[in-house]
C-alpha cells in the first residue's frame, strides 16, 4: 500500500468528515439543558418541571422563561439568595400566570393549583 494511496483516502475522509463535523458543533451551539429537572420549591414541596415539553410546545422561544434567569441549573434559587428575585416570583409571574393566561385563551394549559405542582 502507497503512501500517497493513503494520503488521498485521508483526504477523501476529511473532505466528506467536514460538513458533518461542522453540523454537529452549530447542532451543539445551544444547549437545551435537561429534559426534566425538579425546582425547589420550598416549604410547599418540589416543583417537577417539564422543560423540554415546554421548549417543544412554546412558539415564544427560550425568552419567555429566561429574561428572568439565565439557562443555568440553580439560578432561580441563587437569584433569591442575592434578593434579585422574590420569593414565589417566578411562580407567579411566570408559571402559574401563563397558565392561567393559555386557559383563559381556551388552550391546553398547565397546572394552577398548589398541590399540582407542588410534590411533598
Ligand atoms: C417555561 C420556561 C422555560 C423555557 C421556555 C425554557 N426554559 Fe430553560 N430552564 C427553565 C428552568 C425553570 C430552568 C432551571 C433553572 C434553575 O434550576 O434555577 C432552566 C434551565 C435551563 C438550562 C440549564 C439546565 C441544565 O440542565 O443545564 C439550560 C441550558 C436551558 N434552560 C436552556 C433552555 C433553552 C435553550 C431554551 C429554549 C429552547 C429554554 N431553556 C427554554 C425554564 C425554561
Ligand atoms: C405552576 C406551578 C406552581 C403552582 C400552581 C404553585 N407553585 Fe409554588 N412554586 C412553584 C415554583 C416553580 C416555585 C419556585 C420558584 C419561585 O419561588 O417563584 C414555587 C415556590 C413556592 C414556595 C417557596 C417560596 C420560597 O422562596 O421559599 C412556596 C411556599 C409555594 N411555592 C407555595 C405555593 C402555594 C401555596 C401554591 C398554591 C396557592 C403554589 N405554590 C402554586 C410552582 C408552582
Ligand atoms: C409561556 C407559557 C408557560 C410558562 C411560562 C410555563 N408553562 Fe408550564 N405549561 C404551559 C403549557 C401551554 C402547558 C400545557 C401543554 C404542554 O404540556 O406542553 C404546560 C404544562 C405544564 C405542566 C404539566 C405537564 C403535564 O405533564 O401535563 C407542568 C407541571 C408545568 N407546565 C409546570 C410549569 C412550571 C413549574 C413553570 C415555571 C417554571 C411553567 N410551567 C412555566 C405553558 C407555560
Amino acid at each position: 500500500m502507497g503512501q500517497r494511496w493513503l494520503t488521498s483516502i485521508l483526504g477523501i475522509c476529511m473532505v466528506i468528515g467536514m460538513p458533518a463535523a461542522v453540523e454537529s458543533i452549530s447542532a451543539g451551539a445551544q444547549d437545551m439543558g435537561a429534559a426534566d429537572m425538579v425546582l425547589e420549591g420550598g416549604s410547599s414541596g418540589e416543583v417537577p418541571f417539564p422543560h423540554r415539553r415546554h421548549q417543544e410546545s412554546l412558539t415564544e422561544g427560550c425568552q419567555v422563561c429566561h429574561d428572568m434567569f439565565p439557562q443555568k441549573r440553580g439560578s432561580i434559587e441563587a437569584l433569591k439568595a442575592e434578593g434579585k428575585l422574590e420569593s414565589k416570583q417566578v411562580m407567579n409571574r411566570l408559571c402559574t400566570a401563563c397558565h392561567r393566561q393559555s386557559r383563559r385563551q381556551g388552550v391546553d394549559a398547565g397546572p394552577t393549583t398548589c398541590s399540582q405542582c407542588h410534590q411533598r
